[in-house]
């Protein structure tokens, strides 16, 4: 069947790779974020999660699901981090979520079937230098999730979150900028390299999917082994 998706930050990385592979099995695809450079096919909506909205122009009645993707990675030791940094981590990562969800919540109900993934990090499970503000708003997601799972199940509706460790992408391209600093992010994780946005993409998609029907209120660690595995 085919189902109406909305994927928020779809412009680039791991949503971006969401968006194609839904589009390419034959979902209708809603993105949402400041730039418009979603895949083809995706029906784009122009919107800023920072800013204050209650409703999403251009969405469709029903809704099967929504993936929200926006996220940072400000990585600074505990006493340089302001509260600007904080409140700037907590309003991309968890307030934008929570807009959306809200503002998605009718169009979900009446889709009877829905799924939502939302998305953590690895430094939320294992702690990480210079990560406090980073996994203070991510923890807040696990929260969301799991809190969310319990409101929404009778109304069909799962949610679960994808904690995944370094993946390549543009918001983890300094990380990753020079062949050195590659190189040493690879052997951080037990099973050799960073992650790729496919393969973060494709737990996305396989939880929006009716195969996915039974699992809710989970937090998937797709981490290379980095969180559980010592070498
Ligand atoms: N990459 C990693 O190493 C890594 C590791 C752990 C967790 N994660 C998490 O995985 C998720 C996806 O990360 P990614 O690496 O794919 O990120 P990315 O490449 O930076 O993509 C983020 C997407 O979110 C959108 N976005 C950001 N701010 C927005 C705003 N104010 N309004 C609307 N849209 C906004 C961006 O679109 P516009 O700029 O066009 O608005 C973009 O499409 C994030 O939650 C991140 O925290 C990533």
């Amino acid at each position: 069947m085919s189902k109406n998706i909305l994927v928020v930050g779809a412009s680039s990385g791991i949503g971006k790779v969401v968006a194609e592979q839904l589009i390419a099995a034959g979902h209708e695809v809603y993105t949402a974020s400041r730039r418009d450079e979603s895949p083809e096919g995706a029906h784009h909506i122009n919107l800023d999660i920072t800013s204050d909205f209650s409703e999403i122009d251009g969405l469709p009645e029903e809704l099967h699901g929504v993936v929200y993707c926006p996220g940072t990675i400000n990585l600074k030791p505990f006493q340089r981090l302001s509260q600007e940094d904080f409140q700037h981590d907590f309003e991309v990562n968890v307030l934008g979520a929570t807009k959306i969800l809200q503002a998605a919540l009718k169009p979900l109900k009446k889709g009877k079937n829905g799924s939502v993934v939302l998305f953590s990090t690895v430094a939320v499970q294992s702690g990480m230098t210079f990560h406090a503000s980073v996994a203070m708003a991510k923890g807040a997601i696990e929260g969301l999730t799991r809190s969310l799972a319990a409101e929404w199940v009778a109304s069909n509706i799962r949610v679960n979150a994808i904690a995944p460790s370094l993946t390549d992408t543009p918001l983890a391209a300094q990380l990753l900028s020079t062949p050195e600093r590659k190189e040493a992010s690879d052997k951080r994780h037990p099973l050799g390299r960073v992650g790729t946005s496919e393969e973060i993409a494709s737990m996305a998609t396989y939880l929006l999917s009716d195969q996915a029907s039974w699992i809710t209120g989970q937090i998937f660690h797709l981490d290379g082994g980095m969180s559980v595995v010592r070498g």
